[in-house]
This record gives C-alpha cells, structure tokens and sequence, in this order.
C-alpha cells in the first residue's frame, strides 16, 4: 500500500527521496510524489504513474532543500491521478502532507471545511492538510495533535510547513511508521526498507503517538501530548538482502533464497536428542502448552494457505483441534474463544491490516495471542504476547514465496513440539527432524530444475484458465500455486481439492482448461490418481507434480514435474517450489510486472 518517506539533516534531500521511494516501489503504487523545503520555499511535484515519470517531470529543478517528503499511493479513494497523487497542500501552499491510511469521516470534514478551504483533489488524505491548517497557530505538533482529535480512521501521516523548516511531524493511528536514527539526521518511512542504507538505529511509533524530527533529535509525545520515551532497536537486515543480486526479478531471487532462509528459520529450534522443537518465543510453560485445548490460525492470502496447512500438521501431530480463518472473517465474526484457545497470527509483514484486527479481538476475547511473523519490530510482532520469527529476510516481491515456506517451517516446528508433549513417540520426532534436516538439501534439487520448469511454464502460458487440484495437505499447496498464478500472470485459476471435482467442477473440464495437480506418495496417492484419470477422460491436458521414480505419473500425465520424496508432513515445503516457479516463468513468458502485479500492494495496511 502507499509508502512514505521523509528525511530531514544535512544531506539534499531530493535524491535521497528519490531513492527512497524506489525502495518502496514493492508496496505497490500508482503515483508517486515529493516535496522539498528549500528555505522556506516548497517544491513540489507529483505524478501518475511510476516513478521514472516523476523524475522525468522534475528534470533539472533540484531543490538544494535537506527536509523534506514523499509518497508512493496506492488508490483508494478518487482515481489514478496526478491531483489525488500525494503530498496534497493546504490552501496557503505553506504546509503539505503525505498520508497513509483511510479517513473514515473525510466527507463530513470535507462538508465542514469546504466554506474556508479550497479542495483540489478526490482523496480523504488532503482533508488532514486543511484540517491541520484550520488549527494551525504557529505549534506544528499542536495543529497536528489538533486536527487528529476530530479525525476516525486510519494514518501514517507526515506533515512539513514551510514556516518550520527544521521541522517534521509524524503521527500514527493503524498505519505503520518506522523513524530512523542517524548522525543528526533521522527519517521516517512506512518500513524500513528505505533507512537501509543509512542507518540500521529504528524506532517504531505506536498507535496515537505523535513525533517530532528536528535534526538535533526526535521527541514522542501521546495524543494529550505527554512525551513518551521509545526503545531503539537495531534492524538485522542489510542493504545487500535488499537488492536483486543479478536475478531479474526479487520474486526469482526470493524463490532461489528458500534452502538458505528454510535453514535461518529453523535454526536453534530443533533439539534432535529429544525428538523436538523449542520455540522460546512462544511464552508458555509444557503446563500451560498441555491445556490448550484449540488452535485458531488467522491470517490472508498467502500467509492463510500456511495457515491451512498449519491445520493438518496439528490435528495430526498434537491431536489437538484446530481452525484456519481470513482475518478478514474472522474479525467481525462472534468468534467463541477463552483463554484455552491459542491464536496464531500469521503474517510476512506483520501490517495486514485484517490480521491485526484479529489479533486485537483475540485478546480481547481472553484467547492465548502468538505471532508468526517475517518482519521484525512489526506491529503484529509487537501486539501478540510471543511467537516467532519466521527469518526470511526482506521479502519484496508481492507474491510471497519463501515467506510461505518459512511460515510452514515455522509452524511444523510448533506441531512438533505441542505433538511431543501428547502423542507423538521419540523415536517419531527423531524421524521427522531427520526429514526436516534434508529439505534444503531436496530444495535444491528442485530449484536445479528451474530450466525444465521453465519450459514446461512457457507451453501453457497462453491458457485463459488453469484448475490446479490437490488433497489432504497438498489441497492447501494447490491454493497456494493458483494464487501465485493468478496474482502475477492475471491467467484465470481454481484451485479445488480433488475429490470435490464430481460436485460440480467437472463441468469446466476440457481440452481449454488445464489441470496442474499435486499426486505426490502419500496417503491419498491411489485416489488423487482416480481423480486425475477422471480429469483425463475429460481431455483436459494435465501437468502433474509426482514423486521422482514414479513411472505411473508419466503416463497419466502430459508433463510431470518431480520432487523428491519426504515425509508426509513436509510435503507441502518442496512441492510448492516447482509451483512458484511455473507462475514465475508464465507471468515472465507474458511480459507481465511479475514483481509488481497490477492493483495488488505488497503490504495491505487498509481494510
Ligand atoms: O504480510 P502478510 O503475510 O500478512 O500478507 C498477507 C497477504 O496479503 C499476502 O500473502 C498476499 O496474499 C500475497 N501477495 C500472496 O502472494
């Protein structure tokens, strides 16, 4: 969703913007705009579009200014244009602002202020512009603290008058804003991703505070402005883990990235002599593990298919029940829960902004909150009682690829452990560590057949319309590989679990819809393959993931893409890859934005 930057000290602010806002490019965006104090004079240029084009419209204007901000939006309310673009002034072209967020009550402010102000744009942001200009008297963070008082909603908000050159104030309520901490000069930005290469000092303002950044400091205060005192915390990713590294895409080099971060995601967590997991970061005693008697995963996309698989690994291993919900569901539901029901909020970015709203009615429900969760110091990381770190690394691509392992490595571990406290046998717990140790290993090997995949991706992209089909736990994988194809080669899919095709999905089949399905050894192998026979006789083409050495899979499928085998838990860790990669190589045949997909956003921090 919309990215921010500001910065104020002693180096020119513009191309530091600049570079800022291409670093928040993976959020998604569809323009893009910045100011600058010079003096006190404002420049200001917006645009729609991308960011070549905003630096195309600022050409040789640069301002020399060192304070200044900018914003990357993300549609909401009014149309891609460049007078919705932010930063949106006041009518005294004296103070401007750059907005994430959604202002709930605009239109009424809007009524309100309409006699006084003249509005230029379609957006609920520029109303914060008048409104803090309505109340301005000379105090920045008065005005701001003001205005805010009489606004519902949403923001990450950063304000800049041209009265107060040495001076940005930032404030938050559900939107998230990171400051960094450098030599007398500090910025402030909706990650971190942007501070990367100044400085790795944050601090992250919470829900109802309000900052001030002068360049000899930054005060916090709380909206009845009392001043808050905030820990600095030091960011573990480098500059380097944010670049592309010679693969065209970040989603390529995320993909590729898998053994490597499967290994920091589990490392120091598995405790082989005994068969299982530690996850300190789940604060709770072996007692109080053993009294949970529900497991509820909430979470969106990507990070609910993680979710699901969550589900079976549980029942399975900790025979204890379980659900999966969509956060989104999930918060206005009349959800039943105590205080011996464990929640997991799972989430790369820790800023979904559903997610957090679950979480918040978890605990408000009594129920036991834990995270699983990518981004460090995020705001789910920092409103749950505990959980882990998933250690993927920054994830910039907006498919999300090793995050999704990680989630699943994550979790299985958790199983493992609640699994070893009820039912599950050392010798067990040996055997699946065992199985958990190679498959970064069996990773690789998959990732050696990117050049096959490849091909196989670039036969079919031209379909209109895919049906990927899977069972047991690989029916959540097959969720999980139609959403990646959807989301970056905008190719029409379904994903349904195999014995539900006879229900209904049947009807679609034939030779212009092809099945891409999981029929991996396990359990279930004999009826996957009934199923895919079925889907034969009804000339679709199929395009199976089979286990290496299964010669049956080669006759029932038009192309078979193997895996290597594993247990049946950890299934889902290797035969998702070959599905990424075939989204990955459709998308790329169709020249489409695979890191960028149209209308999606990294981050989704609005409901
Ligand atoms: O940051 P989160 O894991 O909470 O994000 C959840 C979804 O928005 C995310 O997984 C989305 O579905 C991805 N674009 C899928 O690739």
């Amino acid at each position: 969703m919309c990215g921010i930057i500001g910065y104020i000290g002693n180096r020119r602010a513009t191309p530091l913007l600049m570079q800022g806002l291409r670093r928040l490019e993976y959020r998604g965006y569809d323009s893009a705009g910045i100011a600058v104090l010079d003096g006190n004079s404002l420049f200001c240029e917006r645009t729609a579009g991308r960011i070549d084009a905003l630096k195309e419209k600022i050409g040789e204007r640069r301002p020399e200014g060192t304070v200044g901000i900018a914003h990357t939006r993300w549609a909401t309310h009014g149309i891609v244009s460049e007078h919705n673009a932010h930063p949106h002034r006041a009518c005294n072209d004296s103070l401007v602002i750059v907005h994430n967020g959604i202002i709930e009550n605009y239109r009424e402010l809007r009524a309100e202020l309409q006699a006084t102000h003249t509005f230029t744009s379609d957006t609920d942001s520029e109303v914060l512009a008048h409104l803090i200009e309505s109340c301005h008297q000379g105090n920045l963070r008065h005005s701001v603290a003001c205005a805010l008082s009489k606004v519902r909603g949403t923001y990450g908000l950063v304000v800049m008058h041209a009265d107060n050159p040495d001076l940005l104030v930032c404030a938050r309520m559900g939107s998230p804003l990171v400051i960094g901490m450098g030599e007398h000069e500090y910025f402030v930005a909706s990650d971190a991703t942007p501070l990367l290469p100044y400085t790795k000092d944050v601090t992250y303002l919470d829900d109802g505070e309000i900052a001030e950044l002068r360049r000899d400091g930054v005060r916090i205060y709380d909206l009845r402005e009392k001043t808050v005192h905030k820990d600095i915390q030091r960011i573990e990713w480098n500059d380097e883990q944010a670049q592309k590294q010679g693969y065209d895409h970040f989603m390529l080099k995320e993909i590729f990235e898998q053994p490597v971060v499967f290994r920091d995601a589990v490392r120091g967590r598995k405790i082989p002599e005994d068969g299982t997991a530690y996850l300190g970061g789940l604060n709770m005693t072996e007692s109080q593990m053993r009294n949970v008697s529900r497991v509820v995963f909430v979470a969106c996309g990507t990070a609910y298919h993680a979710g699901m698989i969550g589900k079976y690994v549980f029942e399975r291993l900790a025979h204890i029940p379980c659900e999966v919900e969509v956060a989104s569901e999930f918060r206005y539901r009349d959800c039943v829960l105590d205080d011996r029901t464990l929640v997991f909020a799972i989430s790369q970015s820790g800023e979904t902004a559903d997610t957090l709203a679950a979480v918040r009615e978890a605990r408000r429900k009594g129920a036991i909150v834990r995270g699983i969760v990518n981004v460090v110091g995020s705001t789910i990381a920092r409103e749950t009682d505990g959980g882990t770190y998933i250690h993927a690394g920054p994830e910039l691509a907006v498919a999300s690829t090793k995050a999704f392992t990680n989630m699943v490595a994550v979790i299985l571990l958790y199983a493992l452990q609640f699994g070893r406290l009820k039912h599950v046998s050392l010798a067990d717990g040996q055997q699946f560590l065992q199985a958990h140790f190679e498959i970064p290993s069996k990773m690789e090997q998959i990732l050696n057949m990117n050049d096959e995949i490849a091909a196989v991706a670039r036969r079919y992209a031209r379909y209109r319309d895919f049906l990927f089909l899977g069972r047991g736990i690989n029916y959540p994988v097959a969720l999980e590989g139609s959403l990646k194809l959807k989301e970056i080669s905008y190719i029409h899919s379904e994903a349904y679990p195999a014995g539900e095709m006879k229900h209904g999905v049947n009807a679609l089949l034939g030779p212009d819809f092809p099945v891409l399905a999981i029929m991996t050894k396990n359990q279930l192998y004999e009826k996957m393959r009934s199923n895919i026979e079925e889907v034969r006789a009804r000339g679709s083409k199929v395009i199976l993931i089979a286990t290496e050495g299964d010669t049956d899979a080669r006759q029932l499928g038009d192309d078979v893409l193997t895996v290597p085998s594993t247990i049946e838990a950890l299934e889902p860790l290797l035969n998702t890859i070959p599905l990424q990669l075939f989204a990955y190589h459709a998308a790329t045949m169709l020249d489409r934005d695979v890191d960028r997909p149209r209308n999606l956003a990294k981050s989704v921090t609005v409901e």
